[in-house]
């Protein structure tokens, strides 16, 4: 499985730490950036890392600011996106096992790392239960076809 990670500033310091770790258990992890505490806007990170799920580059990524709402905000803009902020452990299964999730984001301000962390483990251990959520899903990939086109 092919993982990837962004962040802003806000985010940063987590984002190394899980870069880390994860790399440390032998995930493959892309780091799109930022790569430094200067003040960066969100978005600038988050869409790279969005563009290389809808594009099918990387399969999963994780992405982080402030309080994770800015990133979740610019990821589900994108087709074939599923972002979901893991506000909690229970969240963090329930966004793989109902949404499929394939976007975890975290607020470094608003989150420890050891949270942050714990909560990727969850959602990649997690699988997607499909039946009821799945024609929930594909009523979403219908709505992004008939807003997006062929953007994919
Ligand atoms: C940056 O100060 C902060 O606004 C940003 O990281 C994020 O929390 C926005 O949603």
């Amino acid at each position: 499985m092919k993982l990837g990670i962004a962040s802003d500033h806000a985010g940063y310091k987590m984002k190394e730490y899980l870069k880390k770790r994860l790399r440390e258990m032998g995930f493959e992890l892309t780091d799109f950036g930022t790569y430094g505490e200067e003040s960066v806007d969100y978005p600038d990170y988050a869409t790279k890392l969005a563009e290389a799920i809808s594009k099918k580059v990387i399969d999963k990524g994780i992405l982080i600011c402030g309080t994770g709402i800015g990133v979740s905000i610019v990821a589900n803009k994108y087709p074939g996106v599923r972002a979901g902020i893991a506000y909690s452990d229970d969240v963090a299964e329930l966004i793989a096992k109902h949404n499929d999730a394939n976007v975890i984001c975290f607020g470094g301000r608003t989150m420890t790392m050891e949270e942050a962390l714990k909560r990727v483990e969850i959602w990649l251990n997690t699988k997607f239960e499909g039946g009821r959520h799945e024609r929930r899903i594909n009523k979403i990939n219908d709505l992004e076809g008939r807003i997006c086109g062929n953007y994919r």
